[in-house]
């Protein structure tokens, strides 16, 4: 039977792929130290896996392949680690509502249904910890959710996704193609089991959704991120990066954005950008994963490390489970759902960006003139032009001070109607310059 009464804690562990295998080893290898720091022994009272007759090196007498029925017994955490929205969904419901406090790394599952999570939570006054969500290793969620609790949050941005930021790190420094290195990303264990949960930004966009909803105090779910993937970004995106001393990085960015009348909304949005070389989040390679919060009273804050793979995220799934333990035992909760301010959420079109665009236009007089016309004509300013003559004709490369997106968006479709323009290389939203 349970025994916090008797000071020990039972997990059910629904998952043991690449991080709930890690998360077994370290409960099992680190028994000692952990019970020490939960107050009470934290057993491993059974382990759910699809086909339990792949899973030999796992101890036999666990394993099972009904998590169902291992969520309804005498367990007091479940710890879900398979991923997805059904049929975890519904587990994990049960598990809450029964009072059996829940630690979870399931990004896509939170970002559309952490509030009714959230309320099963606090029918039966159980705790709701998934800090493996968002960043792996990195403690990111509890500053946000604990440490600024006291201060105005106003911008998190930040890789968020190693499978992709292990893509263009290969495709910048070793003109490696996307596939191969999609297979290696794949083969360490960083991408989801559908890749393109990576690779198109839905992952991303899962985390974007949940940082925006802790940081702006505000429901934000996966359907209000803008998103776009990295599978458009092509060798000569990087090669034009490159010429300009920029590099690509898919970023997440949640912003709390005023409006002329000094309405607050929130903006949150995944794609890829051009940063300087000299930024800070330009140097984060291969799967790490690096996020600046912007707050009043704290100012610049940046977190950095390991965003995926097996042992980095069960280091951070068993830092909440040590918590959810302790709070068992001691007594007392975690935070709960905080999402008074309730902001709207602004659509893209109305977000200000900034744009470079790389053009290859006719080489004859007056070519530059009609294309700034363009953009005069859509109210965006331009910060600088480039020109490179060819034979007969002109590479030329734009980059436009802040307009809202569907500005900026509208220009590029005009351009790419002009007689005088042969080609729209390269668009590409710009971050961490100057606007
Ligand atoms: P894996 O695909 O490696 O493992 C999934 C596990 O779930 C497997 O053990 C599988 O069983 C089991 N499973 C699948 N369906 C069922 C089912 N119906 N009933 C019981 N068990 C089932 O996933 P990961 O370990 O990579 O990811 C797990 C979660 O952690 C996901 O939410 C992911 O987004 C998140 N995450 C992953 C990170 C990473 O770097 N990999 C980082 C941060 C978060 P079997 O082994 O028999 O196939
Ligand atoms: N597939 C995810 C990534 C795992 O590549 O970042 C970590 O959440």
């Amino acid at each position: 039977m349970s025994t916090v009464d008797g000071k020990t804690v039972r997990v059910a562990l629904l998952g043991c792929g690449t991080v709930g295998t890690e998360v077994a080893r370290l409960l099992t290898e680190q028994a000692d130290e952990l019970a020490a720091r939960a107050g009470a022994p934290v057993e491993l009272a059974g382990i759910a896996v699809r086909r339990p007759d792949k899973h030999p090196e796992l101890p036999q007498h666990l394993l099972t392949n009904d998590a169902a029925a291992l969520v309804e017994s005498d367990v007091d955490v479940v710890v879900e680690l398979i991923g997805g929205v059904d049929p975890v969904r519904e587990w994990l419901l049960t598990a809450l509502r029964k009072g059996k406090s829940v630690v979870t790394a399931n990004k896509a599952l939170l970002a559309e249904y952490s509030a009714e999570l959230f309320e099963a939570a606090d029918s039966s006054g159980a705790d709701l910890y998934f800090e493996a969500a968002v960043a792996g290793a990195i403690p990111l969620l509890r500053p946000l959710r604990e440490s600024l609790a006291g201060d105005r949050i106003t911008k998190v941005m930040g890789i968020v996704n190693g499978t992709t930021n292990f893509i263009l790190s290969a495709m910048d420094s070793t003109g490696a193609g996307y596939a191969e290195t999609l297979d290696e990303a794949s083969r360490l264990g960083y991408a989801e089991a559908d890749p393109t949960a990576d690779v198109d930004g839905y992952d991303a966009a899962s985390k974007a959704a949940i940082l925006a909803s802790l940081a702006f105090h505000t429901r934000v779910t996966a359907s209000d991120v803008h998103r776009e993937g990295i599978s458009n970004v092509s060798a000569s995106d990087i090669a034009a990066a490159k010429a300009l001393g920029r590099t690509v990085k898919l970023l997440s960015i949640c912003e709390r954005v005023e409006g002329e009348d000094g309405a607050e909304s929130v903006s949150a949005r995944v794609h890829p950008v051009m940063l300087p070389r000299t930024h800070p989040l330009a140097n984060v390679g291969g799967a790490y994963n690096a996020v600046f919060v912007e707050a009043d009273a704290a100012g610049s804050l940046m977190f950095y490390g390991q965003g995926a793979g097996g042992a980095p995220t069960a280091s951070a799934v068993l830092g909440d489970l040590v918590a959810v333990a302790r709070n068992r035992v001691l007594g007392g909760r975690g935070p709960r759902e905080s999402a008074h301010a309730q902001l709207p959420v602004r659509p893209m079109g109305r977000t200000p960006t900034r744009y470079h665009v790389s053009l290859d236009v006719a080489d004859k007089p007056g070519v530059l003139a009609q294309v700034a016309q363009v953009f005069a004509a859509h109210e965006v300013s331009i910060a600088a032009v480039r020109q490179r003559d060819r034979h007969d004709t002109a590479s030329l490369v734009i980059v436009t001070h802040l307009a809202p997106d569907a500005a900026l968006e509208a220009t590029v479709e005009a351009i790419g109607k002009m007689d005088v323009v042969n080609e729209v290389v390269s668009v590409m939203r710009v971050e961490g310059e100057d606007s």
